[in-house]
């Protein structure tokens, strides 16, 4: 048999210098003291000191698997040129890498991943025309509207900042005073709020988006993730059996699959609505806090994605890879969804400061390695290489009459909505913060129902009597029945 240290390559330092001796340090005689010019020595533990990146304000724990988008070319019946010119859905078959991670929001980065928490839904296709995020979340609709209330309702769901214990009273004083957080907390506190695993749920955009055609026409469009493995979840008690015997269930779970070559798959499906203010619709198309009907605007199927290989290390490309709102190609847009627009601040501005002002050359955030990346960005913290910039490296600026870069294609059409109006702070007019909430109780299961209020009366019977009977009055508003269970769970009149 050959001596396996005999083919082992030669441990080095970072410098490339072999390492002779990784067993002791340098020190005057065998009992020390240690030697301040150990170079060795000190490289390894300095930079084992450096090991982690501030974790993510929220998504923290999460787990990151890769494959590929393979496109229907068609959206439902029509051609995808119909409402789309973006590449990766033009042809049957096209094939685009992706990178998917899955996460909790509220918990640390090694925190439980069976707890009653919304789960992250971030996919980066890596397409021929550069990266486009799809940063969802496996609930489709959100607990505010207004991105200038993010930082609120995360400081309400984590740690009491002086405890630091996660305190149902905190949560339900900012959620009784956020009337259309009602639709959110009637999906979060109901089975669908503990996920059996990553693989076993659904996926939505949540925010309202555009996609514009080659004429430069826009559509309203959400996006939705169909789980093909199906939709399981989690009781209270069936979470505390797991979470008592593993932190990183859906991890493992995920990460095992793709090792059995069992590859999780989701259809990705569309909903269009043109592009207005549809005075019909009781509830504004731009609001997050809404479901769009189905049986109004139908699921249509765009492509179906496979997650077939497992990262090669968690910190480059879990605890690096960056996914934000703005990241869109040609053919897909923003709308003027309040939540998005702060959003696509949010994200590149918290991964600048996490990762670093280069997050964008680190191979799991840069495009494919086909698409060019032509700036005259440069310098900052670990700067690694340095962009296209045209053949003349002076010239890092633009215009040049002697070399560099040019301006893309002057005929690119640009979606150019009309806008005009009076800037004001001001809520938008159809808020209609209950009746979805309300359908969304009455259409599910009685079981589902029942758990869901028995989740939410668990948690407000740790809360003030002000505050429950807030949040009663609220659940009342959404339903007669959703307002009078919770009451008598919590031994109070529907009157209060
Ligand atoms: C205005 C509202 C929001 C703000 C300001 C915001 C901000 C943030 C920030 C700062 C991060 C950490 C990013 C990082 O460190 O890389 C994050 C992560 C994330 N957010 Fe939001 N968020 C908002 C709403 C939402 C909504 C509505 C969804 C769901 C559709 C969502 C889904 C996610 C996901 C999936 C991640 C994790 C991405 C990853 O896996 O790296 N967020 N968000």
């Amino acid at each position: 048999m050959s001596d396996p240290e005999a083919t082992k390559p030669t441990l080095t330092t970072r410098q490339g210098h072999p390492v002779h001796n990784n067993q002791q340090q340098r020190t005057v005689g065998p009992r020390g003291p240690a030697t301040l010019e150990n170079y060795h020595f000190l490289e390894k533990i300095s930079h084992f000191d450096r090991e982690r990146i501030p974790e993510r304000v929220v998504h923290a724990r999460g787990f990151v698997a890769h494959g590929e988008f393979e496109a229907y070319g068609t959206i439902g019946d029509e051609p995808a040129a119909t409402y789309t010119r973006a590449k990766l859905f033009q042809s049957k078959g096209k094939k685009t890498p992706v990178s998917v991670r899955f996460s909790t929001v509220i918990g640390g980065r090694d925190s439980s991943e069976a707890t009653r928490d919304p789960r992250g839904f971030a996919v980066k296709f890596r397409t021929d025309d550069g990266n486009w995020d799809l940063v969802g979340n496996n609930l489709p609709v959100f607990f505010i509207r207004d991105a200038i209330k993010f930082p609120d309702v995360i400081h309400s769901l984590k740690p009491d900042p002086v405890t630091f214990r996660q305190e149902p009273n905190r949560i339900f004083d900012f959620m009784s005073n956020t009337p259309e957080s009602m639709h959110m907390l009637s999906w979060l506190f109901s089975p669908r709020g503990i996920p059996a695993n990553y693989r076993t749920q659904d996926g939505f955009g949540v925010n309202t988006y555009r996609m514009v055609n080659a004429a430069g026409e826009g559509v309203l469009v959400k996006y939705h993730w169909k789980s093909q493995q199906g939709i399981e979840s989690l009781t209270e008690e069936q979470a505390a059996v797991i979470q008592g015997q593993d932190l990183g269930h859906a991890s493992k779970d995920l990460y095992e699959a793709i090792e059995r070559g069992e590859y999780p798959k989701w259809e990705l499906n569309v909903q269009i609505m043109s592009d207005d203010e549809h005075p019909e619709l009781d509830f504004d198309p731009l609001d997050d806090t809404k479901t769009w009907p189905e049986d109004v605007f139908s699921l249509r199927p765009v492509g179906v994605m496979t997650l077939n290989r497992n990262v090669t290390d968690h910190h480059n490309e879990n605890e690096q890879i960056a996914f934000g709102t703005g990241v869109l190609v040609d053919g897909l847009d923003f709308s003027d969804d309040k939540m998005l627009v702060g959003r696509t601040f949010s994200y590149s501005d918290t991964q600048r400061y996490r990762v670093g002002s280069n997050y964008l050359q680190l191979p799991v955030n840069a495009p494919r390695e086909d698409v060019p990346v032509s700036t005259n960005q440069s310098g900052g913290q670990m700067s690694y290489g340095v962009d296209n910039r045209g053949g003349n490296p002076h010239i890092n600026f633009e215009p040049s009459s002697v070399a560099g870069l040019g301006q893309a294609d002057e005929s690119y059409r640009e979606y150019r909505p009309y806008v005009s109006g009076q800037i004001m702070r001001a809520p938008i007019e159809r808020q209609n913060d209950y009746a979805q909430a309300g359908e969304r109780f009455r259409t599910m299961p009685q079981w589902e129902r029942d758990d869901l209020v028995k989740n939410l009366v668990n948690l407000l019977g740790q809360c003030d009597k002000h505050i429950q009977e807030k949040m009663i009055w609220h659940l009342g508003q959404c339903d007669e029945s959703y307002g009078r269970r919770v009451a008598e769970g919590l031994g109070l009149s529907v009157s209060a």
